[in-house]
């Protein structure tokens, strides 16, 4: 059996003040939660949730990790800095950063190599875009995204993936419930054909995009659906613990 995993991802949202108030309001609504919980926080706000969550079931991520040890790379930070600021999770290749950021399958696994070198345990995001869906490739996108992306990885039982259609990321559009659930089961036969079939069956797949308190039990009650990254609605407690608690 495979545990469920619920992490928000905060984005770029909270200051070090809101991210503790809201730390604070989120430990008692969780406390009995019977998933693995994770908050994937901006850098400077580590400090203050690792502080804040101390003692709780609430587990740290970061929302991306360099490849390099450390050197003039501007703007970036280094598996060892999240490490000692108390991080264990870190988001690798979410859309935004692809989109946005330069992000490709080969940083994404060049990133995804050291997360796990280190003891990091990477949330690796792929996902389609609406045309892509819309002309049919999804599947060939997402099997591109997960093997090069997952290329030489060892320890693939310890990585999770989540699984985010870019349409329906802060859209307020929800892939329905089969939808999801098939995808993630055609990622999880690309992971078994390329990689391995055991790691398959032991690997996390999550969900993402415009998961809420209303649609989260449908999904969280599909068999392939193992847990749910969460954007919007991870930023208030009461929400963010209602999507926990399915
Ligand atoms: P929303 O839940 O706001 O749609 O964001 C999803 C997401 O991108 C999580 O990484």
């Amino acid at each position: 059996m495979r545990k469920p995993i619920i992490a928000g991802n905060w984005k770029m949202n909270k200051t070090q003040a809101e991210a503790k108030e809201l730390i604070n309001a989120l430990k008692p609504l969780v406390k009995d939660a019977e998933c693995d919980v994770v908050v994937c926080v901006p850098f400077t706000d580590i400090n203050a949730v690792v502080e804040a969550a101390k003692g709780s079931n609430i587990h740290v991520g970061a929302q991306n990790v360099h490849f390099a040890d450390h050197g003039a790379f501007t703007g970036e930070i280094s598996a060892d800095m999240l490490l000692e600021a108390g991080v264990e999770y870190v988001i690798i290749g979410h859309s935004e950063r692809r989109q946005y950021f330069g992000e490709t399958n080969e940083t994404v696994n060049k990133r995804t190599l050291t997360a796990l070198a280190k003891g990091l345990k990477p949330i690796v995001c792929v996902g389609e875009t609406l045309e892509e869906r819309e002309t049919g490739k999804t599947e060939e996108v997402l099997k591109k995204q997960v093997v090069e992306g997952l290329k030489d990885v060892e320890n693939l039982a310890s990585v999770i993936i989540a699984y985010e259609p870019i349409w329906a990321i802060g859209t307020g559009k929800t892939a329905t419930a089969d939808q999801a659930n098939e995808t993630i089961g055609y990622i999880r036969k690309v992971i078994a054909e390329n990689f391995c079939p055991k790691c398959a069956e032991k690997m996390r797949i999550q969900y993402g995009g415009s998961m809420n308190a209303k649609n989260a039990h449908e999904l969280m009650s599909m068999p392939e659906i193992d847990g749910g990254l969460i954007g919007g609605a991870s930023l208030k407690a009461e929400d963010f613990s209602v999507v926990v608690k399915m």
